[in-house]
Protein backbone atom coordinates (compact mmCIF):
# COMPACT_ATOMS: atom_id res chain seq x y z
CA UNK A 1 0.00 0.00 0.00
CA UNK A 2 1.34 3.27 -1.04
CA UNK A 3 2.89 5.29 2.23
CA UNK A 4 0.53 8.87 2.78
CA UNK A 5 0.15 11.25 5.63
CA UNK A 6 -2.32 9.27 7.34
CA UNK A 7 0.13 6.78 8.63
CA UNK A 8 1.46 9.49 10.73
CA UNK A 9 -2.14 9.58 12.68
CA UNK A 10 -2.09 8.10 16.08
CA UNK A 11 -4.21 4.94 16.27
CA UNK A 12 -3.89 4.46 12.18
CA UNK A 13 -2.17 1.34 12.56
CA UNK A 14 -5.18 0.14 15.22
CA UNK A 15 -7.69 1.02 12.71
CA UNK A 16 -6.03 -0.77 9.84
CA UNK A 17 -5.37 -4.12 11.90
CA UNK A 18 -8.95 -4.03 12.86
CA UNK A 19 -10.34 -3.13 8.77
CA UNK A 20 -8.11 -6.49 8.19
CA UNK A 21 -9.28 -8.36 11.10
CA UNK A 22 -12.66 -7.35 9.78
CA UNK A 23 -12.12 -9.08 6.27
CA UNK A 24 -10.41 -11.68 7.48
CA UNK A 25 -13.37 -12.99 10.36
CA UNK A 26 -16.25 -11.30 8.56
CA UNK A 27 -18.96 -13.96 9.71
CA UNK A 28 -18.37 -12.71 13.01
CA UNK A 29 -19.10 -9.16 12.58
CA UNK A 30 -22.85 -9.53 11.33
CA UNK A 31 -23.96 -6.51 11.86
CA UNK A 32 -27.24 -6.99 14.56
CA UNK A 33 -25.00 -9.65 16.35
CA UNK A 34 -23.23 -6.97 18.31
CA UNK A 35 -24.82 -6.09 21.70
CA UNK A 36 -24.37 -2.13 20.78
CA UNK A 37 -26.82 -2.97 17.36
CA UNK A 38 -30.34 -2.07 19.05
CA UNK A 39 -28.40 1.29 20.46
CA UNK A 40 -27.71 2.35 17.12
CA UNK A 41 -30.83 1.32 15.91
CA UNK A 42 -32.64 3.58 17.87
CA UNK A 43 -30.33 6.46 17.59
CA UNK A 44 -30.60 5.79 13.48
CA UNK A 45 -33.67 4.56 12.66
CA UNK A 46 -34.04 3.27 9.42
CA UNK A 47 -37.66 4.48 8.91
CA UNK A 48 -39.74 5.83 11.78
CA UNK A 49 -43.99 5.93 12.17
CA UNK A 50 -44.71 9.27 12.71
CA UNK A 51 -48.48 10.38 13.15
CA UNK A 52 -49.53 14.07 12.92
CA UNK A 53 -50.54 15.59 16.46
CA UNK A 54 -51.29 19.07 15.02
CA UNK A 55 -51.03 21.40 11.77
CA UNK A 56 -50.48 24.78 12.24
CA UNK A 57 -51.47 27.36 10.00
CA UNK A 58 -47.92 29.72 9.08
CA UNK A 59 -49.26 31.52 5.60
CA UNK A 60 -51.02 31.18 3.32
CA UNK A 61 -48.40 29.14 1.53
CA UNK A 62 -46.69 27.74 4.17
CA UNK A 63 -48.14 24.76 7.44
CA UNK A 64 -46.18 23.24 10.29
CA UNK A 65 -46.56 19.85 10.85
CA UNK A 66 -46.20 18.34 14.43
CA UNK A 67 -44.96 14.97 14.02
CA UNK A 68 -44.67 12.47 17.01
CA UNK A 69 -43.50 9.07 17.47
CA UNK A 70 -46.46 6.03 17.23
CA UNK A 71 -43.43 4.19 19.07
CA UNK A 72 -43.27 7.30 21.82
CA UNK A 73 -39.53 7.36 21.14
CA UNK A 74 -37.59 10.23 18.69
CA UNK A 75 -34.17 9.61 17.78
CA UNK A 76 -32.31 13.22 18.67
CA UNK A 77 -30.87 15.21 15.81
CA UNK A 78 -28.77 18.21 15.51
CA UNK A 79 -30.38 21.52 14.62
CA UNK A 80 -30.31 21.72 10.69
CA UNK A 81 -30.83 18.12 10.68
CA UNK A 82 -33.89 16.88 8.03
CA UNK A 83 -35.83 14.01 8.15
CA UNK A 84 -37.39 12.44 5.09
CA UNK A 85 -41.26 11.53 4.23
CA UNK A 86 -42.49 8.63 2.36
CA UNK A 87 -45.97 9.19 1.04
CA UNK A 88 -47.70 6.96 -1.21
CA UNK A 89 -49.50 9.26 -3.14
CA UNK A 90 -51.64 7.69 -6.05
CA UNK A 91 -50.31 4.99 -7.22
CA UNK A 92 -46.43 6.47 -6.70
CA UNK A 93 -44.56 6.08 -3.86
CA UNK A 94 -41.74 8.69 -3.10
CA UNK A 95 -39.56 10.46 -0.61
CA UNK A 96 -39.25 14.43 0.30
CA UNK A 97 -36.58 15.73 3.10
CA UNK A 98 -37.84 18.25 5.36
CA UNK A 99 -35.79 20.06 7.42
CA UNK A 100 -36.90 19.33 11.21
CA UNK A 101 -38.04 23.55 11.95
CA UNK A 102 -38.73 22.78 16.12
CA UNK A 103 -35.59 22.99 19.12
CA UNK A 104 -33.83 19.58 19.63
CA UNK A 105 -34.57 20.14 23.31
CA UNK A 106 -37.98 19.45 22.28
CA UNK A 107 -38.14 15.37 22.52
CA UNK A 108 -41.79 15.10 22.66
CA UNK A 109 -42.22 15.74 18.46
CA UNK A 110 -40.85 17.14 15.54
CA UNK A 111 -42.15 19.84 13.53
CA UNK A 112 -41.90 20.31 9.82
CA UNK A 113 -42.82 23.22 7.89
CA UNK A 114 -43.74 23.04 4.57
CA UNK A 115 -44.07 25.69 1.71
CA UNK A 116 -45.95 25.19 -1.29
CA UNK A 117 -44.31 24.52 -4.63
CA UNK A 118 -46.75 24.88 -7.74
CA UNK A 119 -47.90 21.84 -9.34
CA UNK A 120 -45.48 19.98 -6.74
CA UNK A 121 -46.65 16.17 -5.62
CA UNK A 122 -45.61 16.12 -2.19
CA UNK A 123 -46.23 19.58 -0.94
CA UNK A 124 -49.39 19.63 -2.05
CA UNK A 125 -50.07 16.33 -0.91
CA UNK A 126 -49.43 17.62 2.29
CA UNK A 127 -51.30 21.17 2.70
CA UNK A 128 -54.28 20.09 1.29
CA UNK A 129 -54.86 16.62 2.34
CA UNK A 130 -52.81 15.08 5.03
CA UNK A 131 -54.69 15.23 8.40
CA UNK A 132 -54.41 15.19 12.09
CA UNK A 133 -54.11 11.71 12.64
CA UNK A 134 -52.51 10.44 10.22
CA UNK A 135 -49.27 8.35 9.98
CA UNK A 136 -46.30 9.20 7.64
CA UNK A 137 -43.16 6.66 7.15
CA UNK A 138 -40.36 9.11 7.98
CA UNK A 139 -36.62 8.60 7.64
CA UNK A 140 -34.22 9.37 10.53
CA UNK A 141 -32.84 13.17 10.90
CA UNK A 142 -29.78 13.04 8.84
CA UNK A 143 -28.04 15.67 6.71
CA UNK A 144 -24.78 17.40 8.06
CA UNK A 145 -25.96 21.10 7.66
CA UNK A 146 -25.63 21.79 11.27
CA UNK A 147 -23.50 24.17 13.79
CA UNK A 148 -19.76 22.21 14.55
CA UNK A 149 -18.15 23.77 17.19
CA UNK A 150 -14.66 22.78 16.06
CA UNK A 151 -14.75 24.19 12.68
CA UNK A 152 -17.68 27.13 12.85
CA UNK A 153 -17.31 30.40 14.56
CA UNK A 154 -19.44 31.25 17.18
CA UNK A 155 -21.44 33.91 15.19
CA UNK A 156 -22.93 32.95 12.34
CA UNK A 157 -24.45 34.70 9.53
CA UNK A 158 -27.65 32.63 8.36
CA UNK A 159 -28.96 33.68 5.18
CA UNK A 160 -32.40 32.02 4.31
CA UNK A 161 -34.74 32.04 1.27
CA UNK A 162 -38.48 30.84 1.54
CA UNK A 163 -38.81 28.02 3.11
CA UNK A 164 -35.04 27.25 3.62
CA UNK A 165 -35.55 29.32 6.87
CA UNK A 166 -36.15 26.12 9.11
CA UNK A 167 -32.80 24.88 9.81
CA UNK A 168 -32.49 27.96 10.80
CA UNK A 169 -35.30 28.10 13.00
CA UNK A 170 -34.32 24.97 14.69
CA UNK A 171 -30.94 26.46 15.57
CA UNK A 172 -32.41 29.87 16.93
CA UNK A 173 -34.40 28.17 18.62
CA UNK A 174 -31.81 25.85 20.46
CA UNK A 175 -29.39 28.47 21.06
CA UNK A 176 -31.97 31.36 23.31
CA UNK A 177 -33.57 28.24 24.93
CA UNK A 178 -30.15 26.55 25.92
CA UNK A 179 -28.76 30.42 26.48
CA UNK A 180 -25.47 28.71 23.74
CA UNK A 181 -22.73 31.13 23.87
CA UNK A 182 -23.53 31.75 20.03
CA UNK A 183 -24.88 34.59 17.74
CA UNK A 184 -26.95 34.93 15.03
CA UNK A 185 -27.50 37.29 12.31
CA UNK A 186 -30.15 35.96 10.24
CA UNK A 187 -30.93 37.72 6.60
CA UNK A 188 -34.12 36.20 5.49
CA UNK A 189 -35.46 36.95 1.95
CA UNK A 190 -39.05 36.48 0.88
CA UNK A 191 -40.79 37.72 -2.02
CA UNK A 192 -43.55 39.46 -0.34
CA UNK A 193 -44.33 39.87 3.69
CA UNK A 194 -46.98 37.74 3.47
CA UNK A 195 -44.76 35.02 2.63
CA UNK A 196 -42.72 35.19 5.68
CA UNK A 197 -42.62 32.26 7.90
CA UNK A 198 -42.30 32.50 11.45
CA UNK A 199 -41.76 36.65 10.58
CA UNK A 200 -43.33 37.37 14.82
CA UNK A 201 -41.52 34.76 16.60
CA UNK A 202 -38.06 35.91 14.78
CA UNK A 203 -39.02 39.39 15.75
CA UNK A 204 -39.99 38.99 19.61
CA UNK A 205 -36.90 36.66 20.01
CA UNK A 206 -34.62 39.62 18.23
CA UNK A 207 -36.28 41.81 20.86
CA UNK A 208 -35.62 39.64 23.67
CA UNK A 209 -32.10 38.16 22.91
CA UNK A 210 -29.15 40.75 21.65
CA UNK A 211 -27.34 37.96 20.04
CA UNK A 212 -30.07 37.06 17.61
CA UNK A 213 -30.09 39.91 14.96
CA UNK A 214 -32.98 39.36 12.68
CA UNK A 215 -33.15 41.65 9.13
CA UNK A 216 -36.06 40.69 6.94
CA UNK A 217 -35.60 41.56 2.89
CA UNK A 218 -38.14 41.88 0.76
CA UNK A 219 -38.24 41.50 -3.03
CA UNK A 220 -41.68 42.90 -4.08
CA UNK A 221 -42.36 45.64 -1.40
CA UNK A 222 -45.38 48.03 -1.35
CA UNK A 223 -45.25 51.41 -1.15
CA UNK A 224 -43.77 52.91 1.86
CA UNK A 225 -42.23 49.84 3.44
CA UNK A 226 -39.36 50.38 5.44
CA UNK A 227 -37.30 47.44 6.06
CA UNK A 228 -34.54 46.22 3.65
CA UNK A 229 -35.80 45.52 -0.05
CA UNK A 230 -34.60 43.34 -3.37
CA UNK A 231 -32.30 41.06 -2.62
CA UNK A 232 -30.12 40.05 0.10
CA UNK A 233 -26.90 41.27 -1.46
CA UNK A 234 -23.32 41.40 -0.18
CA UNK A 235 -23.33 45.31 1.24
CA UNK A 236 -26.35 44.55 3.35
CA UNK A 237 -24.71 41.75 4.67
CA UNK A 238 -21.43 43.18 5.52
CA UNK A 239 -23.37 46.56 6.55
CA UNK A 240 -25.64 44.99 9.40
CA UNK A 241 -22.82 41.81 10.34
CA UNK A 242 -19.58 43.78 10.20
CA UNK A 243 -16.09 42.61 9.39
CA UNK A 244 -15.83 38.53 8.14
CA UNK A 245 -12.99 37.79 10.52
CA UNK A 246 -15.07 35.57 13.58
CA UNK A 247 -17.94 34.87 11.39
CA UNK A 248 -19.13 31.42 9.65
CA UNK A 249 -21.61 31.94 6.61
CA UNK A 250 -24.46 29.91 5.89
CA UNK A 251 -27.03 29.51 3.57
CA UNK A 252 -30.09 27.92 3.03
CA UNK A 253 -32.92 28.25 0.00
CA UNK A 254 -33.94 27.99 -3.38
CA UNK A 255 -31.01 27.64 -5.98
CA UNK A 256 -31.42 31.11 -7.38
CA UNK A 257 -30.59 32.03 -3.30
CA UNK A 258 -27.17 30.61 -3.98
CA UNK A 259 -26.38 31.52 -7.15
CA UNK A 260 -26.97 35.39 -6.13
CA UNK A 261 -25.61 35.37 -2.65
CA UNK A 262 -22.37 33.43 -3.05
CA UNK A 263 -21.13 35.68 -5.78
CA UNK A 264 -22.14 38.50 -3.22
CA UNK A 265 -20.30 37.03 -0.34
CA UNK A 266 -17.22 36.39 -2.55
CA UNK A 267 -17.24 40.07 -3.84
CA UNK A 268 -17.23 41.17 0.19
CA UNK A 269 -13.90 38.62 0.65
CA UNK A 270 -15.17 36.45 2.10
CA UNK A 271 -13.15 32.76 1.24
CA UNK A 272 -15.48 29.80 0.25
CA UNK A 273 -14.23 27.79 3.14
CA UNK A 274 -16.50 30.24 5.50
CA UNK A 275 -19.76 29.50 3.85
CA UNK A 276 -21.74 26.27 4.75
CA UNK A 277 -25.07 25.54 2.25
CA UNK A 278 -27.75 23.04 2.39
CA UNK A 279 -28.90 21.46 -0.46
CA UNK A 280 -32.74 22.04 -1.39
CA UNK A 281 -33.71 19.33 -3.73
CA UNK A 282 -33.23 18.51 -7.33
CA UNK A 283 -32.15 21.30 -10.03
CA UNK A 284 -35.27 23.02 -11.32
CA UNK A 285 -35.53 23.44 -15.43
CA UNK A 286 -32.10 21.14 -15.66
CA UNK A 287 -32.28 21.83 -19.17
CA UNK A 288 -31.32 25.06 -18.92
CA UNK A 289 -28.13 24.08 -17.20
CA UNK A 290 -24.61 24.63 -17.82
CA UNK A 291 -23.66 21.59 -20.29
CA UNK A 292 -26.64 20.73 -21.45
CA UNK A 293 -26.81 19.08 -24.77
CA UNK A 294 -28.35 21.77 -26.89
CA UNK A 295 -30.23 19.34 -29.05
CA UNK A 296 -31.87 17.27 -26.22
CA UNK A 297 -35.18 19.20 -24.42
CA UNK A 298 -36.36 18.88 -21.06
CA UNK A 299 -39.43 17.27 -22.95
CA UNK A 300 -37.55 14.26 -25.03
CA UNK A 301 -38.41 11.08 -24.10
CA UNK A 302 -36.16 7.96 -23.94
CA UNK A 303 -36.99 4.21 -23.09
CA UNK A 304 -35.59 3.19 -19.80
CA UNK A 305 -34.93 -0.48 -19.29
CA UNK A 306 -34.44 -1.84 -15.92
CA UNK A 307 -33.32 -5.32 -15.41
CA UNK A 308 -36.13 -7.89 -14.65
CA UNK A 309 -39.23 -4.81 -15.16
CA UNK A 310 -40.82 -3.78 -18.01
CA UNK A 311 -39.05 -1.07 -19.75
CA UNK A 312 -40.92 2.77 -19.38
CA UNK A 313 -40.81 5.86 -21.12
CA UNK A 314 -38.82 9.01 -19.08
CA UNK A 315 -38.21 12.62 -20.00
CA UNK A 316 -35.03 13.64 -20.41
CA UNK A 317 -36.04 16.94 -17.63
CA UNK A 318 -36.57 14.66 -14.71
CA UNK A 319 -34.57 12.86 -12.76
CA UNK A 320 -34.55 9.21 -13.03
CA UNK A 321 -35.39 8.46 -9.72
CA UNK A 322 -38.27 10.67 -10.57
CA UNK A 323 -39.15 8.52 -12.99
CA UNK A 324 -38.65 5.14 -11.80
CA UNK A 325 -41.14 5.70 -8.96
CA UNK A 326 -43.47 7.08 -11.35
CA UNK A 327 -43.26 3.76 -12.98
CA UNK A 328 -43.90 1.98 -9.34
CA UNK A 329 -39.95 1.16 -9.12
CA UNK A 330 -38.80 2.28 -5.76
CA UNK A 331 -35.66 3.20 -5.28
CA UNK A 332 -34.39 4.10 -1.12
CA UNK A 333 -33.52 7.64 -1.30
CA UNK A 334 -33.08 10.41 1.58
CA UNK A 335 -31.69 13.82 0.18
CA UNK A 336 -33.01 14.01 -3.44
CA UNK A 337 -29.78 16.27 -4.09
CA UNK A 338 -27.32 13.98 -4.77
CA UNK A 339 -25.36 13.91 -1.55
CA UNK A 340 -26.04 11.00 0.09
CA UNK A 341 -25.65 7.95 -2.12
CA UNK A 342 -29.01 6.37 -1.01
CA UNK A 343 -30.49 6.65 -4.36
CA UNK A 344 -27.40 4.69 -6.59
CA UNK A 345 -28.28 2.91 -9.67
CA UNK A 346 -25.98 1.85 -12.25
CA UNK A 347 -26.13 2.25 -15.93
CA UNK A 348 -25.56 -0.75 -17.80
CA UNK A 349 -25.92 1.45 -21.25
CA UNK A 350 -26.92 5.08 -22.70
CA UNK A 351 -26.16 8.20 -21.12
CA UNK A 352 -27.08 10.55 -18.20
CA UNK A 353 -26.61 13.87 -17.73
CA UNK A 354 -25.16 14.92 -13.85
CA UNK A 355 -25.32 18.78 -13.05
CA UNK A 356 -21.89 20.01 -12.54
CA UNK A 357 -20.76 19.56 -9.13
CA UNK A 358 -22.28 16.14 -8.55
CA UNK A 359 -20.25 13.79 -6.11
CA UNK A 360 -20.06 10.15 -7.20
CA UNK A 361 -17.99 8.24 -5.27
CA UNK A 362 -14.90 7.45 -6.76
CA UNK A 363 -15.18 3.45 -6.47
CA UNK A 364 -19.39 4.35 -7.95
CA UNK A 365 -18.07 6.06 -10.79
CA UNK A 366 -15.64 3.17 -12.18
CA UNK A 367 -18.19 0.57 -12.06
CA UNK A 368 -21.12 2.78 -13.76
CA UNK A 369 -23.24 3.96 -10.32
CA UNK A 370 -24.94 7.32 -10.52
CA UNK A 371 -26.90 8.90 -8.12
CA UNK A 372 -30.45 8.66 -10.34
CA UNK A 373 -31.80 11.55 -8.08
CA UNK A 374 -29.75 13.94 -10.15
CA UNK A 375 -29.50 12.10 -13.21
CA UNK A 376 -31.36 12.66 -16.54
CA UNK A 377 -31.48 10.28 -19.46
CA UNK A 378 -29.80 11.81 -22.42
CA UNK A 379 -30.61 8.43 -24.66
CA UNK A 380 -32.43 5.13 -23.76
CA UNK A 381 -30.70 3.54 -21.12
CA UNK A 382 -30.15 0.50 -19.68
CA UNK A 383 -30.21 0.02 -15.82
CA UNK A 384 -29.80 -2.51 -12.73
CA UNK A 385 -31.07 -1.11 -9.02
CA UNK A 386 -30.14 -1.72 -5.70
CA UNK A 387 -32.55 -2.59 -3.53
C1 LIG B 1 -32.36 18.82 2.87
C2 LIG B 1 -33.66 19.42 2.40
C3 LIG B 1 -34.49 20.03 3.31
C4 LIG B 1 -35.70 20.60 2.88
N1 LIG B 1 -36.50 21.22 3.80
C5 LIG B 1 -37.65 21.79 3.41
C6 LIG B 1 -38.48 22.48 4.36
O1 LIG B 1 -38.16 22.58 5.54
N2 LIG B 1 -39.65 23.02 3.91
C7 LIG B 1 -40.03 22.93 2.58
O2 LIG B 1 -41.12 23.43 2.24
N3 LIG B 1 -39.27 22.30 1.67
C8 LIG B 1 -38.10 21.72 2.05
N4 LIG B 1 -37.32 21.06 1.13
C9 LIG B 1 -37.83 20.88 -0.26
C10 LIG B 1 -38.73 19.62 -0.29
O3 LIG B 1 -37.96 18.45 -0.07
C11 LIG B 1 -39.44 19.42 -1.64
O4 LIG B 1 -38.47 19.50 -2.67
C12 LIG B 1 -40.50 20.46 -1.88
O5 LIG B 1 -41.52 20.36 -0.88
C13 LIG B 1 -41.14 20.27 -3.26
O6 LIG B 1 -41.62 18.98 -3.37
P1 LIG B 1 -42.91 18.66 -4.27
O7 LIG B 1 -43.09 17.20 -4.29
O8 LIG B 1 -44.05 19.49 -3.81
O9 LIG B 1 -42.46 19.21 -5.69
P2 LIG B 1 -42.00 18.27 -6.91
O10 LIG B 1 -43.16 17.51 -7.42
O11 LIG B 1 -40.79 17.54 -6.49
O12 LIG B 1 -41.56 19.39 -7.93
C14 LIG B 1 -42.47 20.06 -8.80
C15 LIG B 1 -41.71 21.10 -9.58
O13 LIG B 1 -41.21 22.12 -8.71
C16 LIG B 1 -39.80 22.19 -8.77
N5 LIG B 1 -39.35 22.33 -7.39
C17 LIG B 1 -39.07 21.33 -6.53
N6 LIG B 1 -38.71 21.81 -5.34
C18 LIG B 1 -38.76 23.15 -5.45
C19 LIG B 1 -38.50 24.19 -4.52
N7 LIG B 1 -38.11 23.94 -3.25
N8 LIG B 1 -38.68 25.47 -4.95
C20 LIG B 1 -39.07 25.72 -6.23
N9 LIG B 1 -39.32 24.76 -7.13
C21 LIG B 1 -39.17 23.50 -6.75
C22 LIG B 1 -39.34 20.89 -9.38
O14 LIG B 1 -38.12 21.03 -10.09
C23 LIG B 1 -40.50 20.55 -10.30
O15 LIG B 1 -40.36 21.24 -11.51
C24 LIG B 1 -36.10 20.51 1.52
C25 LIG B 1 -35.25 19.88 0.60
C26 LIG B 1 -34.05 19.34 1.03
C27 LIG B 1 -33.16 18.67 0.02
S1 LIG C 1 -31.29 10.49 -2.51
FE1 LIG C 1 -29.40 11.19 -1.68
S2 LIG C 1 -28.05 11.06 -3.39
FE2 LIG C 1 -29.99 10.66 -4.24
Amino acid sequence: MKRGIWEEFDGYREIINEIEAARKYREHIVPGKYETAPYIERLHPAKLNLRIADIIEESSSTKTFRLVSESHYLPPFLAGQYISLYPAIGNIRTGRPYSISSSPNQIGYYDITVRRVENGLVSNYLLDEVKIGDVLECSGPAGNFYFNPVVHEKTMVCIAGGSGITPFMSMIREIVESGLDRAVYLFYGNKNTGDIIFHDELTELSKRFSQIIYTPVIEEPVDGYEGECGFINGAVISEISGDHGDKTYFLCGPRGLYDFCLPELEGQGIPARKTRQEMFGPPTNIDEYPGWPSDITGENVFTVAVKGKKPFQAKAGESLLTSLEKNQIVVPSLCRSGECSMCRVKILSGMVFQPAGTMVRKSDRKSGYVHSCVSYPLEDLEILTVS
